[in-house]
This record gives C-alpha cells, sequence and structure tokens, in this order.
C-alpha cells in the first residue's frame, strides 16, 4: 500500500512511530505537512499539491492534526475524500471531536456523561449564574485548549469572573466546568482502534498541580479500565465516527466521566509507557479496511 501521513513535523515520535510501523509492513509511506499543501479544484476535478507536485496513488491517509491548524487541516482531509482516499480519521469527526464545547453537546445529548460544563456569553459578569450553578473551585478553560495550556483553576468567583472577562476582551470565547476533585489530578487516557481498546494508562499530575497532561510534567502508568469504561470509550467513538482516538475519564464520586476526545492522540506517552503497538494497530486497521474495500470493489464491477 501507498500510505500518506500527514504531519507537521516528520521529527515527532508519533510520525517516526507511524512511518516504522508502516515500513515493518512492507507499506510504502511518505510524510507531507498539510500546511505546505494547496487544494486545487478545478472542473469537478480535485487535487492537492505539495510544493508543485500532485499528491497522487496513495490508499490511505494518516492525519495528524495538531490542534493549531485544526481548519486547515481539515480542508486538506476533506480533500484527499472526495478524491476517494481512505482516510483513518474523517475531517468531519475531527473537527467534532477538536472543540471541547461541540464534543460535549453531542456526547451529552448521546447519552454519555461529562463534566457539567457552562458556555457563558451573554450572562452578567457578576455572574449569578456561575454562582448558582457550579461549587468551587471552578475550572475555566479555552474550548480549543491543548498540553493542558488554557485550563485554569479559580478557586473563588471573582476570580473566574474577571478570567472570563480577561478572554471575552480577547475575543475569546471560554467554557466554565465543575471541577472534579476527586480524581486528584490524575485522569485516564484509553486508546481505541477500530473499536478495539489497545492500551490504557492512568497520568498523574505533578506535585502541585491539577492538570495531568504529560506535557505539564504528569507521570504515567498502566491502568486497566473497566468494563463499563471500555463501553463508554467504544461507544464516544461510535457517536463521534472516529476509529482511531485517545478518550481521557475522570474518575469521579458519580462515576466515571468523558473529559476530552484527541482525534491525533500522541503516541509516545501510550507507546513507551504501555509497552503497547498503537502505531501497529493502526496500520494493521489501514490493511483490513482496504481488503474491504477492494473486495467490494472488486465485486461491483463483475
Ligand atoms: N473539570 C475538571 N476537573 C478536574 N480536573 C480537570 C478538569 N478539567 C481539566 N482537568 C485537568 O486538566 C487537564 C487538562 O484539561 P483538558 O480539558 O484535558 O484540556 P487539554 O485539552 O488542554 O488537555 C486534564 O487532563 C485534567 O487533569
Ligand atoms: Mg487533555
Amino acid at each position: 500500500m501507498r500510505i500518506l501521513i500527514l504531519s507537521r513535523n516528520p521529527s515527532l515520535y508519533s510520525t517516526q512511530s507511524l512511518l516504522r510501523a508502516c515500513y515493518r509492513r512492507q507499506h510504502y509511506a511518505r510524510v507531507v505537512d498539510h500546511l505546505m499543501c494547496d487544494l486545487l479544484i478545478d472542473d469537478n476535478e480535485l487535487s492537492v499539491i505539495y510544493q508543485g507536485e500532485k499528491l497522487e496513488g496513495y490508499d490511505a491517509l494518516i492525519p495528524r492534526i495538531g490542534s493549531s491548524v485544526t481548519t486547515y487541516g481539515a480542508n486538506v482531509i476533506r480533500q484527499f475524500e472526495e478524491m476517494g482516499v481512505f482516510t483513518v480519521s474523517r475531517s468531519d469527526s475531527i473537527l467534532k471531536a477538536r472543540n471541547k464545547l461541540r464534543c460535549y453537546q453531542i456526547l451529552a445529548s448521546n447519552g454519555i456523561p461529562i463534566p457539567k460544563t457552562l458556555l457563558p456569553n451573554f450572562a452578567q459578569l457578576d455572574n449569578m449564574l456561575i454562582k448558582e450553578e457550579f461549587d468551587l473551585p471552578v475550572v475555566v478553560k479555552l474550548p480549543e485548549s491543548t498540553h493542558g495550556l488554557g485550563v485554569i483553576l479559580s478557586e473563588s468567583y471573582q476570580n473566574a469572573t474577571s478570567t472570563i472577562e480577561a478572554f471575552f476582551r480577547m475575543k475569546q470565547k471560554v467554557i466554565v466546568q465543575e471541577f472534579i476533585a476527586e480524581s486528584r489530578g490524575s485522569d485516564l487516557r484509553v486508546l481505541i482502534v477500530d473499536g478495539e481498546i489497545i492500551a490504557s494508562m492512568k497520568r498523574e499530575a505533578q506535585e502541585g498541580e491539577f492538570r495531568s497532561n504529560l506535557h505539564r510534567g504528569a507521570t504515567g502508568r498502566i491502568e486497566p479500565i473497566s468494563e463499563k469504561e471500555a463501553l463508554m470509550c467504544r461507544r464516544v467513538c461510535k457517536i463521534l465516527d472516529l476509529d482511531v482516538a485517545g478518550v481521557d475519564i475522570l474518575r469521579s464520586d458519580k462515576g466515571s466521566l468523558v473529559l476530552e476526545v484527541n482525534s491525533s492522540p500522541g503516541l509516545e506517552g501510550i507507546e513507551t509507557i504501555t509497552g503497547k503497538d498503537v502505531a501497529g494497530a493502526i496500520v494493521r486497521f489501514i490493511e483490513k479496511r482496504l481488503r474491504k474495500r477492494n473486495k467490494y470493489l472488486v465485486g461491483k464491477a463483475r
């Protein structure tokens, strides 16, 4: 197979791990920076042009789309989708998962438990609504935060309100969320490929920190998840139509809650901590899907 990996940086661990998995399974693979791709639509013909070269003849796409370039990345993926290239993550699903509010709306309406969340927009900022709805401390976060940057713990309503005001002044939306104190600075990262739980780990924030992102100095260790949590993760993937995802879970007194869904989950932490071959699972998934698809196409041609 000919596999194209969309990634801004070929030297990143995740990109390298995917490349190695492709080579190990005898596939041709190439890394392309999606921000260096131009999209041409000409008389019903779509093409992706990379530094003057038309990208043609690829069987599958593995998008590794970072948070800062989701919209353009999704445009590039959609172009490939319309060109008939199989993609591990579809553009619509990536966009749904990326924005926390949008993701919560979809998950909650499908019965998935999430932390109580508010998107303030109109309420006066001497903010009765926050006082009425949330106990202290309260979490204020950017709908598109990443690596824990843009996630703030406010110990007072006054602090929450002035934080929100500051973001509003910069024309930046924020969400307010109940703080799940019981999780004690830890969360679970569950890696799912094709509806199967490939790996799971617990991440624990460093001393004096409530954010359990590895990028914020948290440590990780293998942690099994319950049958109920596994079921919930599979349902999340189904609802968002994601075949590869990192689902983050907070264990609360009310049960396990979905905190976040990552459509391009980092592989370094989960592979090195759990020893599981996530990249290999992704490549095997592509093989399986393409076999199915080719069978269907051959059947149709007959
Ligand atoms: N409502 C919350 N209650 C408890 N801890 C939280 C809450 N929201 C975020 N955290 C902590 O902060 C970390 C980062 O928050 P998250 O919403 O995942 O943003 P990011 O996308 O930047 O990682 C989480 O992994 C978790 O440890
Ligand atoms: Mg997170």
